[in-house]
């Protein structure tokens, strides 16, 4: 979950670096720091907390940093020991320096073996152990590369390493094996290395996603790929990108998250076009690509992911079994890998990860391949590593998500499992023509609703304003609430799971997501005036049912916001706040409507975290992608 960066070239190392690892911070951000080569010798500059804490030693520092072009970076997310200067990356172990990202498993071996042989760490990382791996081979006579090979064999787990050398100054060396690492030529001259390709845009749209066990060689010259085990040279294609660098900024919003809630429309619209060959004869027709006939031929699907990913799947669930008929469980990546699951023949597993990098879904899918068994991945990352786990990807295209919380890759894997769910629903003629031709024209028009419903000065968005900022007092933020629930039936209930989820992860509310008939089952024992609930009731088959828990709800004395149909007075008068769906909402087939309660959740989330005054697109704790188990 770290992000490495690198560099060798006739650029300002540091600057390179630090406006690099800006772009990664989104991987890990507890504690930073940059190793450079200045006059054939190292420099380190970390520091715990935020990436500024370095920016400010390397603006400060008399030795006139910037004259260096050759370093490496590293912003940390602690694995092995706190988040401290100490164990802060680089590491330096006599004249060798690296930044690391993933996990060495055989950590406690290698260190007792170090220290029998007198070596002493200084921090309690793992990562900080490869340096003494080097260092003792490059004693033993050894250059840097086949140091650092020799060594990387030694250590087991997936990660990636980028090593420097006082030795060899002006020569980086980076090593792939599991976590991303993918590196660029500068059209200046030299290279760049980066745990994924958004630092590199700024440079170029040509980036080398490396392989596992490919050893990246490079120097102000140039860069050679070469194979771990061997040493002999590999052919690597580089990938032009299609992300550009004006969707990897802010443009004009004060935070990513906002920024990408309101490009939920144009992410639903791309991801349509990307995934549906809209000149095909029938509704639902899925564009070619090698994934199709494996769901065409599923008899039964297991949906694999964690976090929102996870809440896509248990909607995607509902789509599926209802309008395709086709069993579907659903299940958390790291409960399945343990727990020995039947899967009976015709089982087809579809891994879904927003960054294609989350360990345990990687992780189940690589093991279910052993087995033969067929595995979909569902990604928004083009060439990540979820794209080798599984026999075939199907991409989102919300474009790139720097903000922590999910929010339009999680619309964009809604909309693909429901295209799942309409193209099975046709090739098992569970559902007619007619019906699925009238589906996909509902489909074609939720960018349109969800756009509608995310103007500055709708009602909907303008009742979200004001609901928080009565809960949020500007002097006493935290007064008067307790914690939150979120309550719904059906289509609703995995939507409540991820507005409380958004909830905890950006503005740290206590918030719980429940299906509404099992409040009665326990948790309504939390009711008292002190509890905000919210209670998501759509116009759709379960808004009676809901309508009744939330009469329960009421009785307990608990703030009730409901969010509904704009028309249902009924519904309205009985809450404490009220958020409208946008009016084009009516207009649509009713098992849409998760799409349309998704940014209210969002929103609501992202007004209290900027009324707190959280750091909404890095929210403490957490990191974009989850490289460990
Ligand atoms: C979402 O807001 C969270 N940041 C987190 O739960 C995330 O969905 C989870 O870590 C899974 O990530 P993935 O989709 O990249 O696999």
């Amino acid at each position: 979950m770290c992000g490495i960066m690198g560099y060798v070239g006739s650029r300002s190392a540091p600057r390179v670096l630090l406006d690099g690892l800006k772009r990664l911070e989104y991987r890990g951000y507890d504690s930073s720091g940059i190793a450079l080569v200045l006059d054939r010798k190292l420099e380190i500059r970390k520091s715990e907390g935020r990436l500024e804490n370095v920016e400010k030693l390397v603006q400060d520092d008399p030795k006139k940093l910037q004259k260096s072009t050759c370093g490496i970076g590293h912003t940390r997310w602690a694995t092995h020991g706190k988040p401290t200067t100490q164990n802060a990356h680089p590491h330096q172990t006599g004249h060798v320096v690296l930044v690391h990202n993933g996990i060495i498993e055989n950590y406690s071996e290698i260190k007792n073996d170090l220290m029998t042989r007198g070596h002493l760490p200084k921090s309690e990382t793992d990562s900080e152990l490869f340096g003494f791996l080097v260092l003792e081979a490059m004693e033993e006579g050894r250059d840097l590369v086949h140091a650092v090979r020799e060594s990387f064999v030694k250590i087991r787990g997936q990660c990636s390493i980028v090593v420097m050398s006082e030795k060899e100054p002006g020569l980086v060396v980076g090593v792939r094996n599991g976590s991303p690492l993918v590196v660029a030529l500068d059209p200046e001259g030299g290279t760049l290395f980066a745990s994924d390709s958004q630092p590199l845009l700024p440079f170029t749209q040509d980036v080398i996603f490396l392989e596992h066990g490919d050893v990246a060689v490079a120097t102000a010259q140039g860069l050679k790929i070469l194979d771990l085990d061997t040493g002999n040279p590999v052919q690597r294609e580089a990938t032009h990108l299609e992300w550009s660098l004006e969707q990897i900024d802010k443009s004009g919003f004060p935070h990513y998250m906002l920024k990408e809630i309101h490009e939920q429309p144009g992410a639903l619209i791309d991801t349509l076009n990307g995934l549906v060959d809209r000149n095909g004869p029938e509704p639902f027709t899925l564009a070619a690509q090698p994934g199709v006939d494996i769901l065409k031929d599923a008899k039964e699907l297991v949906l694999l992911a964690c976090g929102t990913s996870w809440h896509a799947a248990l909607l995607g669930k509902y789509w599926l079994e209802s309008w395709a008929k086709i069993p579907v469980s659903v299940d958390l990546a790291s409960e399945f890998r343990y727990r020995n699951p039947v899967i009976r023949p015709g089982t087809v597993v579809i891994g879904i990860s927003q960054s294609g990098e989350t360990a345990d879904t990687l992780a189940v899918l690589r093991e279910l391949r052993v087995k033969k068994i067929p595995c979909l991945g569902i990604s928004n990352v083009r060439r990540s590593s979820i794209s080798r786990d599984a026999d075939a990807v199907f991409y989102t295209s919300a474009g790139p998500e720097i903000g922590v919380a999910a929010t339009k890759t999680f619309v964009s894997q809604l909309l693909t499992l429901l295209l799942f769910a309409g193209y099975l629903a046709r090739e098992r003629k569970t559902r007619s023509t007619s019906e699925l031709n009238r589906l996909f024209e509902d489909v074609v028009k939720l960018p349109h609703v969800i756009a509608e419903g995310l103007e500055p000065d709708s009602e909907m968005v303008r009742r979200i304003d004001a609901t928080v900022n009565a809960l949020t007092p500007k002097s006493t933020p935290m007064s008067g609430v307790r914690g939150f629930f979120f309550m719904g039936r059906g289509h609703s209930f995995p939507i409540a799971l991820e507005g409380a989820l958004k909830l905890k992860e950006i503005a740290y509310d206590h918030a719980e997501g429940y299906a509404a008939g099992e409040l009665k089952h326990g948790p309504i024992a939390m009711l008292d005036s002190e509890m905000v609930v919210v209670v998501l009731a759509p116009k759709d088959s379960w808004r009676e049912k809901t309508g009744s828990n939330l009469e329960e709800v009421k009785a307990r004395g608990a703030k009730v916001i409901g969010v509904g149909d704009a028309d249902d007075h009924q519904l309205s008068r009985l809450c404490d706040y009220w958020i409208p769906l946008p009016r084009e909402s009516q207009k649509i087939d009713p098992d849409l409507l998760p799409f349309v309660l998704s940014p209210v959740v969002q929103l609501l989330s992202y007004r209290r975290a900027v009324l707190k005054g959280t750091d909404v697109d890095k929210p403490r704790n957490l990191a974009k992608s989850v490289t460990v188990e």
